[in-house]
Formats: C-alpha cells, structure tokens, sequence
C-alpha cells in the first residue's frame, strides 16, 4: 500500500497541472531519496543498505554505494518498506532538478521543452548563504510557519523567512502551487547571517582566528569533479571530489566583464590547515559563473602533503595534484574569492617583494614551506597565510565571497 502511494506522489510531480502532496517515503523527509544519485524517488528505485556509526552521518554508505554522488548522505532507519532496515538516503539532487527558466514570475507556457521541470521538494535554502540550522539526525534544515507565532517554531536566534529557492512558475500569489522548495517554503535561518554573510564565517568558527577578514558575500554553489556542493553540504563520502582545483564557483551576483575583473580563489583545508590551493586571474564572464583555471603554472599554486598521514611533507605544485594523504578523516574545505580590477603579476622565482606574490618555488616563495633552508618560503599553515599582517590579506583585501563545505578526498 504504501508503495503505490509512493508511485502516484511520482508520477503527479511530472504532470504539472495537479500538484503532489508528499509522502515522507523511506527515507522519512520529502526532501531526501534512495537514489545515490539524487534523483526523484520511483518505484524502481532499490534500498542501499547500510549500517550506523556513531559521529558519522553517513554510516557505512561510503562502502555501501561507491558510487554515489548525491549529496549529504545519511544513514537513515527506513520502517516504511518492509523489512524495515538502515538505507542510505540524500538529498534529493538540486543540479538535477533545476529550472530551465528560472526568472521569477514565469508561468508554465514558458517552460521550454525538453527542460527538466523541479519537483516541489527540494531542501530550502536560506537567502544569500545566510546558515539554516542542520540537524545531524537527517542533515535537513528546521522549516517553519511563517503565520504561526511563537517565533513561527525556530529555535531562538533563528528568524523564520522564505526560502531562496522557490520557483514561482504558475503566476500566482500562493506558495502552494510553486516549484523548487514550494512545499517547505519557509526557513529557520541563523538571525545574525541573514543581513551579514560575514557572520557565517565567524558562527562557524573561521573568522576571525583563520581567515581575518569575513567575505562580504556567500557563494551559490561550487562545481566539484562530480558533485556541487553548496554551503555546509558534507561529500566527504564521495571519492575523487578534491583531486583537482573546483573548475567552476557560482555567485550569488555576476562576475564582472572580462577585462577589468580579475578573479582569485583559494581553497584550503580548515581542519588540518595545511593544504591550500590558489589560481589566480580567473576573468569574469558577466555571468555568476566564475570559471577556475589551474592549467597555468604561472597562475597556480598548491601546498600539498606528499609524505604519508603520519610523516607528512609539504610541498609546493604549480600544476593541480590530487591530494593523498587525508583520506580517512572529512576535512572543512573552505572557499575564497577576491576580486581585483586589473591581473596581478607575481614576481619571479626567489624573488622577495611585499608588493608582490610570489607563486613559485624556493626562496621566499608565499607557497613554499618553510623548511628547507635552501629554498627557504614563508608558508606555514593556512593561518599564517592569511593572517592580516600576511601579503595575502595585505594585498587582497576582503574577500568578495567566501563558503565551506565536508569532503575527504
Ligand atoms: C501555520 O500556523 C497557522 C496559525 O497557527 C495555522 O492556522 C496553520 O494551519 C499553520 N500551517 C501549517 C502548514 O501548519
Ligand atoms: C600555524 O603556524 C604558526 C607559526 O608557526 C603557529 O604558531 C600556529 O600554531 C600554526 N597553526 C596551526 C593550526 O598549525
């Protein structure tokens, strides 16, 4: 019985004209699916089973499904279809499910065809970036009753608001009938972040002690080898996502043109604090697509541990290499992005400046560890990097935008 109802909730999300009310299905959230890879529920879709571990959302899902690249898997107890057993569950796939046009205020005559159209139960999103409060239990967001009083049933410290991601495709004044998070529209979210993304760099931790000065804007989501991630999205259990250096980053805003803004981001490991990737004079394209280039050496450097967890060695590259060495511990990947109006020239090998960067190997190099008298750079941990009396922050400036994520390898 409950597998046909299931079915109908399917079928009617792709019929546009009646629109579904959600079952809370096996993997207990209307927002989550058994589909490692995100997809909508359907009765083909097979249990993944998995079993709990303490302090680890996912369980043993990493094992159970190698290939997965939904996001935010959980270990979930799922009493809905017999035998009931532990199922790894995800989030239902926000890169899957989009919006072909996704303008506000567009009716269903606009939907081009072959688009994909977003079911209605997609996990809402706070507003530019602003923090939501996870549960760890299902990784999902409180939502709440923008009508009810009693602080409309958020915690204290959490205004409830509408989601960022609900699609109003059928004109109308009512959230009932929109796409994308419709269903759940409204969100806790964190009251000091949602005016001041800078706050969610200091709520969790990193500003001030690691990164000095707060990004002033949130980041959409950023492109990994086979995922997108968006703010506080945990991958770690998804193999192969930092072997290269994000090959794209969305903002909340557009990039410049491509002749006057020049784009500079930096991923580095919060947890650790050693390994940082940096790539330099990425141009604007005028759209929110920032396009990261580690292909240049010139442009391009990366601190990375090529010894073993126990005896580490840090070395600089100036080509992307996939890290080895922190495979079994979910790391904070921390994203940032600074803007400059023309390209920055660093200055050639073992050169000193305090004007300039240094990208290269050897004496004096930002990016060369600091061991080897020889070749004697200045980095040492992430902190120290950009700590404000460091050229980095010195040189750059704020950072325009800023997110963090969970991932392993
Ligand atoms: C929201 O709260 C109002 C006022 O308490 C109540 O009438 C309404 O049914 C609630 N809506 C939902 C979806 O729970
Ligand atoms: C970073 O390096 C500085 C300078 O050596 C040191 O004081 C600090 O404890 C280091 N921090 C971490 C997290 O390793």
């Amino acid at each position: 019985m409950y597998k046909l109802s299931l079915t109908i909730f399917i079928v009617s999300t792709f019929t546009a004209s009646v629109l579904a009310q959600p079952t809370y299905g096996p993997c207990g959230d209307f927002t989550r699916t058994r589909d490692p890879a995100g997809g909508l529920e359907t009765a083909a879709t097979m249990s993944i089973t998995c079993t709990p571990t303490r302090g680890v959302a996912s369980g043993s899902c990493e094992f159970d499904a190698p290939e997965a690249t939904g996001l935010n898997a959980v270990c979930t107890y799922n009493y809905f279809t017999a035998p009931a057993s532990w199922v790894c569950c995800y989030d239902l796939s926000k890169a899957t499910y989009t919006f072909a046009t996704p303008a506000p205020g567009v009716t269903w005559s606009t939907v081009g065809p072959g688009s994909t159209v977003v079911p209605q139960f997609l996990k809402p999103e706070c507003p530019n970036g602003a923090l939501s409060s996870v549960s760890s239990m299902n990784n999902q967001p409180r939502t709440c009753n923008i009508t009810a009083s009693a602080n409309r049933k958020c915690p204290a410290d959490y205004t409830c608001v509408k989601a960022r991601n609900v699609v109003d495709v059928s004109g109308t004044a009512s959230l009932a009938d929109d796409l994308g998070a419709g269903f759940a529209p409204y969100i806790c979210c964190k009251t000091t972040t949602l005016n001041n993304y800078g706050a969610v760099f200091t709520e969790s931790g990193l500003s001030p002690g690691i990164v000095p000065l707060t990004p002033t804007a949130g980041i959409l989501s950023v492109k990994l080898a086979t995922t997108t991630v968006q703010l506080g999205d945990d991958a770690s259990y998804i193999a192969g996502q930092l072997g290269q250096m994000p090959p794209t980053i969305t903002l909340y805003s557009k990039t410049g043109p491509a002749a006057t803004s020049f784009y500079h981001v930096m991923m580095f490991d919060a947890t650790y604090q050693k390994e940082v990737w940096f790539s330099i004079n990425n141009p604007g394209s005028g759209t929110p697509a920032l396009e990261v280039s580690a292909g240049t050496p010139a442009d391009f450097a990366q601190v990375v541990n090529t010894g073993t967890l126990r005896a580490p060695v840090y070395s600089i590259a100036n080509e992307d290499i996939a890290p080895t060495a922190y495979t079994t511990v979910a790391r904070r990947m921390v994203i940032l992005v600074w803007k400059t109006a023309t390209k920055l020239v660093p200055t050639a090998a073992k050169v000193k400046s305090t004007t300039q960067l240094n990208l290269s190997p050897g004496l004096y190099g930002d990016f060369e560890p600091s061991t080897a008298a020889a070749t004697k750079g200045v980095y040492n941990n992430v902190t120290t990097l950009l700590s404000s009396t460091n050229k980095i922050t010195k040189l750059l400036g704020r950072p325009i935008a800023g997110t963090y994520f969970m991932a392993k390898l």
